[in-house]
Order: C-alpha cells, then sequence, then structure tokens
C-alpha cells in the first residue's frame, strides 16, 4: 500500500505523452473474444486495469502476451472459450463487465459476477441487461453473476437507451456484430472510446455505421476476424496534464494527446486564462498550454461526450480552489462523485456542495495535509491539487491512481517537480 508525497511549490515544465486510452483498450481486449486467432493491440498503457483484464482473458482460454515496454498486447483467442467471468477478478474492476456482450455473441451463453457499484456512484447495469434482452437473451440473476443465454443465437433489434451509456452501448454493439439481422441503437454513447471499439470491430470485419453518432447501426455477420489496432490516446489523461499545467502556471506540451476529443475542457482552461495551442511533436499530433498568471474561476457542467467528462471533474475542481473567483460545477452524470470534495478541502479550498451543484470560491493557496484517493479521477485531482498548497501533501491509497495513470509520478518528475511515492504508514491501520 502506497502514496505519493507531494511537495508544493513547482511549476510543470516540459513535453509529456500520452499513451491509448484504459478506457478502450479494455473493450478492444474484450472485443478480441469475438474472433478466433490472435488480435494485436498497440499503445496500450502499461495499468492495473489492463493487466487485470489480461488475467480475466487468460481465464476464459486465452493466450495474453502484455509486453509493457513495447506497448502491445497480444491475445490468442481459442475455438472454445470459457463463459465465465468470476468475481475475485470482476470485483477489482468493474469494466470486467465489458465481456459480457462478446461472449454471449460467441458462446450463446455467459456468466459474469455482478460488479457493485463503487466510490462514484451506484452504477446499475439494466440498460446492458434490457439491450441483450431485446437482442433475444434470456437474462437472470442468479448466486449475484449475471447469467445470459441464447442458445440459438441473437437477433438484431432497435435499442433506445434511456442515458447514452458508454458500457451498455460497448456490451450491446459487441453483442450485435454477430447476430442476425439488424440492430439499431437509439441515443447511443458518442464518446472517442466507441468510435475507436467501432473502427476495430470493421477491420475484424464488422458492418457497423454512424460511430460518434446518437445512432448506430450494425449489420450482423457470420463471422469476424482478428486483427491489429492501435489504441486512440487517453483524452482523460491528456485533460489531467493540461489542467495541472494550468493550475501550476505553467508551460506543458501533451504529445498524442487529441484537442479534437477535449474541446470544451480546453475551451474552459482558455476561458481561465490560459493560452491554449494545437502543435505536432515528432511528426505526432498534441497540443500545449501555457499558463503565465493566476487562472480565472470557471463553471462546468459534465455531460456525456461531447459535453465536458465527468472524469476531469476533480481536475476543474482543483482548478478552481486557487483560481480567481467563484464557480458553480454541475455533475451530471454520476451521483456519488463529490466525495473528493470533503478531501480537497482537507487541502484548504472552499468548497460547499448542494446536491448535484458544487460551489468552489478559489484561494491563493491551498496548504498540504494527508489526504487519501477514492477513485482514480479524484486521486490524480488531489496529486495536482497538492502541487499548488504550501508544504508537503501525502495522497494515500495511490493504487486507485495506477489503476489509470502509467508512471504518474515518474511523469510528473520529468516535467519538473517533487513527486515521489512511499509506503502508506497509515494503510494497515485503515485496512483493521
Ligand atoms: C465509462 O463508465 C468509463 N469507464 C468511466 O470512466 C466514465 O466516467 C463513464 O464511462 C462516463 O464517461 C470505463 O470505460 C471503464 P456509463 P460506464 O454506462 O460505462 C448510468 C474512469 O475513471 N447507467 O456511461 O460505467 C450510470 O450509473 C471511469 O476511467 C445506468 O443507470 O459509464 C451513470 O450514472 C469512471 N444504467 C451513467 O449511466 C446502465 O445500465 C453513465 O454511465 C448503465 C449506466
Amino acid at each position: 500500500m502506497e502514496r505519493f508525497r507531494v511537495v508544493g511549490g513547482g511549476r510543470l515544465q516540459g513535453v509529456v505523452r500520452v499513451t491509448g486510452a484504459k478506457n478502450s483498450v479494455l473493450k478492444l481486449m474484450a472485443a478480441a473474444l469475438l474472433a478466433e486467432g490472435e488480435t494485436v493491440l498497440a499503445d496500450v498503457p502499461d495499468i492495473l486495469d489492463t493487466r487485470i483484464m489480461a488475467e480475466l482473458l487468460r481465464r476464459l482460454g486465452c493466450r495474453v502476451d502484455h509486453d509493457a515496454a513495447a506497448a502491445t498486447v497480444r491475445i490468442d483467442v481459442p475455438g472454445e472459450l470459457g463463459s465465465e467471468a468470476d468475481y475475485d477478478l470482476v470485483r477489482r474492476m468493474r469494466a470486467s463487465i465489458c465481456v459480457l456482450g462478446p461472449l454471449l455473441a460467441r458462446c450463446g451463453k455467459v456468466s459474469v459476477a455482478r460488479p457493485g457499484g463503487d466510490n462514484i456512484g451506484s452504477r446499475p447495469l439494466d440498460m446492458h441487461i434490457a439491450g441483450l434482452q431485446k437482442l433475444g437473451a434470456d437474462v437472470e440473476s442468479e448466486h449475484g453473476n449475471i447469467v445470459a443465454t441464447a442458445p440459438s443465437g441473437l437477433t438484431g433489434a432497435t435499442i433506445w437507451l434511456d442515458f447514452p451509456s458508454v458500457g451498455a452501448t460497448e456490451n450491446i454493439l459487441m453483442a450485435a456484430v454477430l447476430a442476425r439481422g439488424t440492430t439499431v441503437i437509439d441515443n447511443a454513447a458518442r464518446e472517442p472510446e466507441i468510435v475507436d471499439l467501432c473502427l476495430m470491430l470493421e477491420q475484424m470485419g464488422a458492418r457497423i455505421s454512424g460511430a460518434g453518432t446518437s445512432t448506430l447501426e450494425v449489420e450482423g455477420v457470420e463471422r469476424l476476424s482478428p486483427t491489429h489496432h492501435v489504441s486512440v490516446p487517453d483524452r482523460i489523461v491528456a485533460g489531467t496534464w493540461a489542467y495541472a499545467a494550468a493550475m501550476t502556471r505553467g508551460d506543458v506540451t501533451v504529445r498524442n494527446g487529441r484537442a479534437e476529443h477535449l474541446e470544451i475542457a480546453l475551451d474552459k482552461l482558455a476561458t481561465a486564462g490560459a493560452d491554449v495551442s494545437r502543435v505536432e511533436v515528432d511528426g505526432e499530433p498534441g497540443f500545449r498550454v501555457v499558463m503565465d498568471g493566476r487562472p480565472r474561476a470557471v463553471d462546468v457542467v459534465t455531460l456525456p461526450f461531447p459535453g465536458f467528462a465527468t472524469d476531469l471533474l476533480p481536475m476543474v475542481l482543483a482548478l478552481n480552489s486557487v483560481a480567481e473567483g467563484a464557480a458553480i460545477v454541475t455533475e451530471n452524470v454520476f451521483e456519488a462523485r463529490f466525495m473528493f470534495v470533503d478531501e480537497l478541502a482537507r487541502l484548504g479550498a472552499d468548497v460547499r456542495t448542494d446536491g448535484h451543484h458544487c460551489l468552489v470560491r478559489g484561494r491563493e493557496r491551498l496548504s498540504g495535509a494527508p489526504v487519501r484517493a477514492h477513485d482514480i479521477r479524484a486521486g490524480a485531482g488531489l496529486v495536482i491539487a497538492g502541487l499548488v498548497a504550501d508544504g508537503t501533501t501525502t495522497v494515500g491509497d495511490a493504487y486507485h491512481v495506477d489503476r489509470g495513470y502509467p508512471g504518474f509520478a515518474e511523469q510528473l518528475r520529468s516535467l519538473g517537480v517533487e513527486v515521489t511515492r512511499e509506503t502508506d504508514p497509515d494503510a494497515d491501520l485503515l485496512d483493521g
């Protein structure tokens, strides 16, 4: 059990590269199950979640070679696949649920442990289940598992999502590509990770139209083939660097960061006073964020893509906590994402929540304190808040951050600030 030790006062400067997106790669790894043979994924981040997904695929009978140095994953999928994803892995990573669609499509049956909620919300799966039922599957809850069967295969249908859920869109999509006939997913999610999944599925032989729009149309095919695919860059990690640069009045170039996937988030930084420009680094697109003075406070409303990403909520709250003026930040995607606020208040931030609104009154500086990460993004938000706090901040439960940010402390040090990792002396107490 480790924690981050952050010494405040530094200014981020330099170039940092983002790898492929956690929230795409996990689904691309699951999509490999749809075709017998070897699929190769490139620009795969070396994070806890990709290792857990690799283990999940191994337990389903795949041979998985994760070469962290080369940032590749080779997944050799057998003709006969297991169809049970056990609780031991699913409880550690709820994204494991994304094997539901591919296994149902390939095997006609699947049992996945039902992941519970987590620190950002209850996270029900009703839209995943309703969508698969619309495709003709029989879905039951048994002994803590979701058990879906479709012995005679799936049949295309028109499915309307009450909310453009990323996970439900992905599971339904990965089931529909091998179904008989046409499936239409209305009010589908439009995130770049969805577009990336569609791209890979089309490379495998799937017939999909409308990727990136609210209406996805899928023409089912008999079989798919393995492929090679390079993951879309991680827009949330890229956005984290952008906000960290602005908060520390720094100058950071985010190599391989796609500005077009962060339009609203970068526009808010420009409103806060940052100079944001698109650049190219050794032939790779990216963007640069330079902030000379104290940021101005910005109001934000989180929404599904192309709205302001909920995963960047801790970053904009941290920015506003040291900004000039006050701002209201509204969270519309997850009901419990403000748990982060109490930890930010421990650093001296003037923050008040009311339902899904948070009022932040900016302060000149925060003051270092021991705080704890409750989830991936909250952890990253607290580390960068520590950079603008007087003295030292420690952020406990660093493993949360490891799930989504490869080599976070090393990369921060490469940008000129003092962030290290150490054993968390308090960890045991908490686990007691
Ligand atoms: C994905 O979660 C991401 N996770 C999340 O990132 C991200 O915050 C989220 O999309 C929104 O962008 C991965 O890709 C692994 P949803 P997902 O289904 O698919 C409700 C991170 O830090 N809902 O779009 O679980 C749900 O409760 C993580 O990297 C239902 O009610 O998100 C939530 O309030 C955190 N019923 C909303 O929809 C359902 O059946 C959006 O959830 C499904 C979802």
